[in-house]
């Protein structure tokens, strides 16, 4: 893992742990890498042999530009958060919209994204990698964010990249509440909610009772958004997971053997 700081990274504990189980030889280390270093530290990498890296802040967009292949989701997300490196070429994906689907389906795996529109709450960079995974599942995106422009360009961005494929729909923040009418999915991918951030205020009133309701903050796990959803009845999905399964590919590439996500892996990455 490189990032820029990158003391908090859950990253190695996840591989570090199906390193071991799945008896695979190596080691996976988080190692920081200034902005400026990034290429020499690429290179740095590639020099020691290792098979491939995840990126976290400040990264992810600037390896775009040096990856020798993208994948289109990378592409479509603007962002790369895992390279495989082979004969010393770097080719980079997008591992991040994979693990909100996953950690969706890992709840109801028949899970219909087409049954209705997904409501996105916030417009950064999980925003863009939780929508180009619901375009890709063909489900209608109703987008609202505080900045509104921000919105605009995200929408301009993923849809052109999407082709026809991606239909969002953009909202203003005040106006929130009142789009959650015969919304399939409600979604949170603002840091609202956090511990330590103000809470994600939105009326669940008009949420249709079936809709299903996720939350991209783990901590608290059970956020006041989940909460309320749960009190009124509608399935939730709580963040963690996302972080497990985008983490999966990866392991997978590298080792050649597609990890599983366990309540046990869950509750050590949650110590
Ligand atoms: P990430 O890359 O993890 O998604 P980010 O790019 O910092 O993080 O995005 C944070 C999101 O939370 C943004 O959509 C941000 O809204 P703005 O684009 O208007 O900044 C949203 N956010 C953060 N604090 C907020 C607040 N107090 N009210 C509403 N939205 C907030």
């Amino acid at each position: 893992m490189i990032g820029h700081p990158i003391g908090h990274s859950k990253s190695p504990i996840i591989h570090n742990y199906w390193i071991a189980k799945y008896e695979r030889a190596g080691l996976y280390e988080a190692i920081d890498i200034a902005p400026d270093d990034l290429h020499d530290g690429v290179q740095g990498l590639i020099k020691d042999g290792y098979a491939g890296f995840n990126a976290t802040i400040p990264h992810k967009e600037a390896l775009l530009t040096l990856c020798d292949t993208l994948d289109p989701i990378a592409k479509s997300c603007g962002a790369v958060n895992t390279v495989v490196i082979r004969d010393g070429y770097l080719h980079g994906y997008n591992t991040d919209a994979f693990g909100f689907l996953e950690n969706i389906r890992a709840y109801k795996p028949d899970f219909d994204f087409t049954a209705g529109p997904a409501v996105v709450l916030g417009a950064g960079g999980a925003a863009r990698a939780i929508i180009a995974g619901l375009i890709n599942e063909n489900a209608p995106i109703i987008l609202t964010n505080r900045t509104r422009e921000k919105a605009e360009i995200l929408a301009r961005e993923i849809t052109q990249n999407a082709g026809q494929g991606g239909a969002v729909t953009i909202v203003d923040w005040k106006d929130r509440h009142n789009a959650l009418s015969g919304v399939n999915v409600l979604v949170n991918t603002t840091s609202l909610g956090m511990v330590g951030q103000a809470a994600l205020e939105i009326a669940l009133d008009q949420l249709p009772q079936t809709a299903l309701v996720t939350d991209i903050v783990y901590s608290p796990l059970e956020t006041d958004l989940l909460k309320r959803a749960k009190e009124r009845g509608h399935p939730i999905v709580t963040g963690i997971g996302m972080l497990l399964h985008q983490a999966r590919p990866g392991f997978e590439k590298w080792h050649g053997v597609m990890p599983d996500v366990s309540k046990f892996l869950e509750d050590l990455v949650l110590k």
